[in-house]
């Protein structure tokens, strides 16, 4: 028998990520190949006609996978029988915003969108939270849908994953599938840590190809503040590889990461590596059986141990912040 569409929800459609995501998933890239979608669109009712313009070119595309296209300006029918959820659609800091401004407006979009999840998801859902604050949003959903597993909740730092993964394949004169075991900790934020600490460049330790100064002067603060180098550049923010993470990180979500290598995903915490429980901090992670591990046994250097308490600290003021406004 054929097999059944899976359910994808994607909010913020009309948006530029959204743009450059839903081709892919529709064209099999987010799952694979042999796996069916039913796209379920979720935008706010200014943005439905524009959603629609992209269903209208997505139809034309006339993709074998593609069973179906739904649009929504309301959670609830959006996520039900959600398998996996794209929380791609956020508020953007604007002029004059402070970040408690900035949290309390997201916590009107994932606080519904977590009830919603809660109310109508398939048992397997995956959640996929890209909007930013990535992390702290995600926490908001994860904690308004108490029927739902709290590690299906997730928070992309892949495309930073990724930045580090360019950034030390250029130093270092490789190509990036000769480079292992790279991490991002912490926030999806200007605090994040890229460690190379455990990094390995075709079997060398990377540690012993690059020198502390090109670390701490070159990589790590471009790697942090590529989102912004971005947004100067483009005039926007990354939307292409934004998309391409969520895709990667979907993918090896469900299909598994490759043996001897690691990847990065903010995930719920069990309390490893000192990051208190309950956060959804980034970690190094594989993902095994369909759900992600949190790699145990690594070694954290002085170094690596105050840039990773940074970042969590800000993730600890954020769930503060958030918990005194009522939104968790
Ligand atoms: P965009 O402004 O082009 O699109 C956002 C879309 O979300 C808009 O169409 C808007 O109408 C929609 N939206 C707003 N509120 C909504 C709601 N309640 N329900 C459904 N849709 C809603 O923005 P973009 O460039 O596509 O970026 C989207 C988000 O992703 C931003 O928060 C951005 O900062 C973030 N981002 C995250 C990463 C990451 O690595 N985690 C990388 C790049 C961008
Ligand atoms: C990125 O990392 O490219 C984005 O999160 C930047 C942003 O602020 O939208």
């Amino acid at each position: 028998m054929a097999q059944a569409p899976v359910n994808v929800t994607v909010t913020g459609a009309a948006g530029q990520i959204g743009y450059a995501l839903l081709f892919r998933v529709a064209s099999g890239q987010l799952l694979g190949a042999d796996t069916p979608v039913r796209l379920k669109l979720l935008e706010i009712p200014q943005a439905v006609k524009a959603a629609e313009g992209t269903a209208m070119e997505l139809d034309d595309c006339a993709f074998p996978l593609l069973s179906g296209i739904d649009i929504y300006d309301d959670p609830r029918p959006a996520f039900d029988g959600v398998n996996v959820a794209l929380l791609v659609g956020a508020r953007p800091r604007t002029k004059g915003m402070e970040r408690g401004d900035l949290l309390e407006a997201n916590g009107g979009i994932f606080k519904p969108q977590g009830e919603a999840i809660n109310a109508g998801a398939a048992d397997d859902v995956r959640v996929l939270v890209v909007g930013n604050p990535a992390n702290t949003n995600a926490l908001i959903a994860q904690s308004h849908a108490p029927d739902v597993p709290a590690d299906r909740f997730t928070a992309m730092t892949r495309l930073d994953h990724n930045r580090a993964l360019s950034q030390l394949s250029a130093k270092l004169g490789v190509g990036v599938s000769d480079i292992s075991k790279l991490t991002i900790w912490g926030n999806h934020s200007a605090t994040q840590y890229p460690d190379i600490f455990h990094a390995e460049v075709a079997g060398k330790p990377a540690s012993e190809l690059i020198d502390e100064a090109w670390l701490t002067d070159d990589f790590i603060p471009t790697v942090a503040k590529r989102g912004a180098a971005i947004i100067e550049a483009r005039g926007a923010s990354s939307a292409a590889s934004a998309a391409n993470a969520a895709i990667d990180h979907v993918y090896d979500w469900v299909n598994g990461t490759p043996e001897g290598d690691w990847t990065s995903a903010a995930i719920v915490s069990d309390g490893s590596y000192g990051v208190p429980e309950g956060l959804i901090s980034s970690f190094p992670v594989v993902s095994r059986g369909g759900a992600w591990e949190i790699v145990q046994g690594l070694e954290v250097s002085d170094f690596s141990r105050q840039r990773i308490d940074a970042s969590v600290q800000e993730l600890t003021e954020e769930r503060d912040a958030v918990g005194a406004l009522g939104l968790i």
